[in-house]
């Protein structure tokens, strides 16, 4: 069972899902996102079993405060999820302002970096643990008009499989989870650019054999599995949930 976790992410979506599954699983979860009224509705959905922490992942100093203060106010840490993450959808590397491009990268690539650089000591601490790291179809693919993202997500995948060399020996297991569309508030966004999005649309046409989007609660049970004994001997695999997207 996973008893102390931490999601990244948990104010919304597949970081929010994550938590409550954690937490009705019987894990005492911390909840940490930027968002502070995302974050309060997530932990009134949990009850006591939530540790609420607002923290922006890309600030390295906050982040070690916030896993510090989870693992003492949890008495240790077995389980992360990095779940935090923004889309982009603003055009190619030519129109792509680089504020916008280090922005993504902070966020998508550095904040996973951040999170389980504090939360490994805890991890060893605990006799072992297990990391997943949210990435996305488009760290598998490619998309229109999203190279930061798609760079971002891409490295999380290698940065799993490095971080799997590395700490699988010492208990650590680190998986990645790479979802394909899912109903969340940032599936919604790409509504905003609706040209790029119609032209992305067209080029993907018949991918999702699904036939609909995921589900956070899709997402979340495959996280929550990875982050289980149940996963034991699974370290440094990527996991693609995504209605068959990468399938041919
Ligand atoms: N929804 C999809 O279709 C989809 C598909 C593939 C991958 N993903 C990935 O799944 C993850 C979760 O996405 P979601 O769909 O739940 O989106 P979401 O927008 O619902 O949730 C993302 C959460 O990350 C938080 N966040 C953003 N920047 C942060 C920062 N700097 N520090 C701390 N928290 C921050 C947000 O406040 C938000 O609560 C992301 O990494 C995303 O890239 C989503």
């Amino acid at each position: 069972m996973t008893a102390r976790a931490l999601v990244t992410g948990a104010a919304s979506g597949i970081g929010r899902a994550t938590a409550v599954l954690l937490a009705e699983r019987g894990a005492a979860v911390a909840c940490l996102d930027v968002n502070p009224d995302g974050l309060a509705e997530t932990a009134a959905a949990i009850g006591e079993r939530a540790l609420p922490l607002q923290c922006d992942v890309t600030d390295l100093a906050a982040v070690a405060a916030a896993v510090g203060q989870a693992a003492a106010e949890l008495s240790g840490l077995d389980a992360v999820a990095n779940v935090a993450g923004v889309g982009d959808f603003t055009g190619d590397v030519a129109e792509l302002a680089p504020e916008e491009w280090a922005r993504v990268l902070a966020i998508n690539l550095t904040g996973p970096f951040h999170v389980s650089r504090a939360a490994i000591p805890h991890l060893r601490a605990a006799g072992g643990g297990a990391i997943v790291n949210v990435s996305s179809q488009f760290g598998l693919v490619g998309c229109l008009a999203s190279p930061a993202y798609c760079a971002s997500k891409a490295g999380l995948i290698g940065l799993t499989r490095a971080m799997a060399i590395d700490h699988t020996s010492e208990g650590i297991r680190v998986n990645c989870v790479c979802p394909g569309p899912v109903d969340t508030p940032m599936l919604a966004w790409t509504d905003a650019t609706p040209e790029l999005t119609a032209r992305e649309r067209s080029r993907t046409q018949g991918r999702n054999l699904a036939g609909r989007s995921g589900r956070p609660e899709e997402i979340a049970a495959t996280i929550a599995f990875l982050l289980s004994a149940d996963a034991g001997f699974m370290s440094g695999s990527i996991v693609a949930v995504d209605g068959a997207w990468t399938a041919g």
